[in-house]
Formats: C-alpha cells, structure tokens, sequence
C-alpha cells in the first residue's frame, strides 16, 4: 500500500516531465542546427592554411606568429590585357621565413615561390604598445605586365601590449594599398617580449568578443529552457501529488 502511493505522483510527474521535453525537444534541436549550420559560402577562395613563424635571435625566438594569410591583389594581365582582381592563400609549407629584431622594431618576412612578403612591427616604448606598422609585397608572376609591388609604412594594425600576444580568431582584413590587402585569418602574433619560446597571455580583438556573443546567448537561452522544465516537473509533482491527497 505504502510503496503504491508514494510511486504513483512520482510517475505521474515523469509523464508530465517526459511529455513537456518531447514537446520542447524538436523546437530546440531546430534552433540549435538553425544556428550552428550557416549555409556552404558560395564564394570559391579557400580558407588558407595556417603557419607557425618565428624570428630568432642569437638562438632565442623573438617574434612569434601563427596565421594563415591570403593576399588579395589587382595588376595587369597580360593574358587578358586589362586589371583583374585575384586571391592567393600562402601555402606555410612551401613558406621560407626571416626576419630581424631589434629593440624597436622587428620584421618578418615570408617567401614563396614568386612571392615575398614582409611584416613590420614597432614598439612605441613610451606606451609600452606594439602594433603592425609597415606591409610589403613583391609578386613576379608570368602574366603580369610588371612585377607587383604594394608597400605602405604607415598602418597601426595589431596593436598589442608588451609581453602579451595579439589575438584574432576571425577573419581581418588589413588594407595595405588599392592595389593589395592582406587577410588574416586565426591569427596569434607576439612581436616583441617573448619569453620561454612561446606566446604570452593573447589580448583579443574586438572582432572575436562579437563572435562570443553568439555562443553565450544560445547558452542562456539553453540554460532558461532547462529551469522552465525544471519548474514544470516541480509544479507536475507537486499538483499531482495535491490531486492526489484530494482523492
Ligand atoms: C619556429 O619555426 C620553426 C620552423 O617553422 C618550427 O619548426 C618551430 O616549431 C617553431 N618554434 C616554435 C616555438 O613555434
Ligand atoms: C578583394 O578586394 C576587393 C577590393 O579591392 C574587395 O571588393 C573583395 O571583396 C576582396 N576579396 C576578398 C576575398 O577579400
Ligand atoms: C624575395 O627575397 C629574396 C631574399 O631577399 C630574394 O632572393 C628573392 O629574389 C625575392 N623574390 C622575389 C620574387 O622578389
Ligand atoms: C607613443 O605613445 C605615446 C603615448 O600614447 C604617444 O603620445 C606617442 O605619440 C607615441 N609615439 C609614437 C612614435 O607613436
Ligand atoms: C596606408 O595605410 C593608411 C592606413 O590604412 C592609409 O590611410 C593610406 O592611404 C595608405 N597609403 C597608401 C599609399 O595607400
């Protein structure tokens, strides 16, 4: 008798419980691949490959980076004799890299095949703050009608602080000249205070800090549904146990 009445409002409850979460399940699994499942872009350039680079001095790395990077040009064609637009990934492989570091400023450079480009950093040590300050690129392919050169000394992109790595989980576009912009994609870079061979504390870009926001509202929003049917299944127990003291 006793082990009836107490299973039976307890079993009801279940019900209860398991009929709000089958209720509840398709509308969440739907938002959930709604949401996490854009559609393929369209668009044909790949993703490039990301690299490790570094800058060594005296045997002890200096400058750090890891990125995959694309160019984007515009030159003449000699095959189609007018401008056109093209996109090309570095492939780290086929990547050779140098560099230098001095007290306040260090490059990198990176060469492939017909292809060299050459980073700038600089560390304004009053602020403590470094950031990308000059680009260069040099590409000699067959159709173009002269070799392409692309350099501007002036930008303030990356901007980090002194013993931390800059981080950028998105895609940036850094805009060199009309001619050429660079795009950075998964970047970590450390051009200046590097200690123990690795990457200091990253501070991140805004663009990344956006791209938070997406999972920590799908994560509230999980976290409310399951106290909704928490509350649901407590009220459930609680009502059937009420109706059943009634009877
Ligand atoms: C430095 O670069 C070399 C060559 O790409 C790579 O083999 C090595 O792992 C890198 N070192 C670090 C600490 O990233
Ligand atoms: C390349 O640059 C042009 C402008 O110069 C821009 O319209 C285009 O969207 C860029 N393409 C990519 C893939 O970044
Ligand atoms: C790239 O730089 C290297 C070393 O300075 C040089 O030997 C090579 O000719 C350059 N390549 C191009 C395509 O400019
Ligand atoms: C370095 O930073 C200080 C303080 O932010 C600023 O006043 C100065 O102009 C900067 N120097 C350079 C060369 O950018
Ligand atoms: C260099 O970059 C700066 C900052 O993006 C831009 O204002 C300037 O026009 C560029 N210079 C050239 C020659 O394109």
């Amino acid at each position: 008798m006793i082990l009836h009445r107490t299973k039976q409002p307890l079993s009801t409850g279940l019900t209860f419980f398991l009929v709000l979460a089958v209720m509840l399940c398709p509308s969440l699994s739907s938002n959930v691949t709604t949401t996490a499942t854009p559609p393929a872009p369209p668009s044909p350039p790949k993703n490039p490959e990301r690299g490790d680079y570094n800058v060594t001095n005296n045997g002890t790395i200096c400058l750090l980076a890891r990125m995959g990077l694309q160019l984007n040009i515009t030159y003449l064609s000699r095959s189609q004799g007018k401008a056109v637009q093209e996109i090309v990934n570095l492939h780290p492989n086929l990547t050779k890299q140098s560099g230098s570091c001095e007290a306040e400023t260090a490059t990198l450079k990176l060469s492939e095949e017909n292809t060299n480009l050459t980073f700038t950093f600089s560390l304004n040590t009053t602020s403590n703050k470094y950031y990308l300050s000059g680009l260069e690129l040099f590409v000699n392919s067959s159709d173009m009608t002269q070799p392409l050169m692309a350099s501007n000394t002036s930008l303030e992109y990356l901007r980090g602080t002194l013993g931390y790595s800059y981080m950028c989980r998105v895609e940036q576009t850094l805009n060199v000249m009309q001619i050429f912009s660079l795009n950075t994609f998964q970047l970590q870079v450390q051009p200046f205070g590097v200690s123990g061979n690795e990457f200091g504390a990253a501070e991140e870009c805004e663009l990344d800090d956006d791209d938070m926001l997406i999972p920590i509202v799908v994560g509230a929003a999980l976290a409310g549904l399951v106290l909704v049917v928490l509350f649901a299944y407590l009220i459930g127990r609680k009502r059937s146990h009420a109706g059943y003291q009634t009877i």
